[in-house]
């Protein structure tokens, strides 16, 4: 009860914040959705323009390809926690720059101290470089890394495979290996 209390907490920050420029083009912020119990949490880079209209984090394409990648290994989206390291959309979809990051980093950091998840996957260069620093995911993906006491999971970003059927095949990969992961803790 009390950790859907905070959650609303949470998500009424994100959605009356105006830290950064972005709110001033947002039709919706988008906070995270799913199992407060999670122990699994996905994080992503942004919300697109489906997610902006609707509020809802990857409720576009690159939720579809993500969500069925995990159906198929037995993940169904109840049992997870997903959310972006950004709230609102960047107009254009550009990537988000240092400050909004910055400025916007304070309620991934609530939502990840709430859920308390087994482990974070983090998918695609935004998140990675925002929550370990780190670059290059294409070259470290399908780690897994203990850092801080968490443990967090390095994949590609289910968006850049759309037009790349290789990056698919290695998300997909990736996907299960993770799941391997999980059965193991
Ligand atoms: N890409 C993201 O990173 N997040 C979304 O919510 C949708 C697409």
């Amino acid at each position: 009860m009390k950790k859907k209390m905070n959650i609303n907490k949470i998500n009424n920050q994100i959605t009356s914040c105006t830290q950064c420029i972005l709110h001033k083009h947002r039709k919706n912020a988008v906070p995270g959705i799913g199992n407060i119990c999670a122990e699994i949490m996905m994080i992503g880079e942004a919300p697109g323009i489906y997610e902006d209209e609707l509020g809802l984090p990857f409720v576009g394409r690159a939720g579809h390809i993500l969500y069925d990648i995990l159906m198929d290994n037995g993940i169904p989206k109840s049992s997870l926690y997903i959310t972006n390291v950004i709230k609102c959309r960047p107009p254009k979809n550009r990537i988000p720059n240092k400050k909004e990051i910055n400025e916007c980093k304070i309620y991934l950091m609530r939502e990840i101290n709430l859920i308390k998840p087994k482990i974070i996957c983090i998918m695609g260069n935004i998140a990675y470089s925002t929550i370990l620093g780190g670059k290059n995911i294409i070259k470290n993906r399908g780690r897994l890394v203990f850092h801080d006491n968490q443990r967090y999971f390095l994949t590609i970003h289910p968006a850049a495979t759309i037009y790349n059927k290789n990056l698919f095949v290695l998300l997909k990969n990736d996907i299960q290996t993770l799941c391997e992961f999980i059965s193991k803790y």
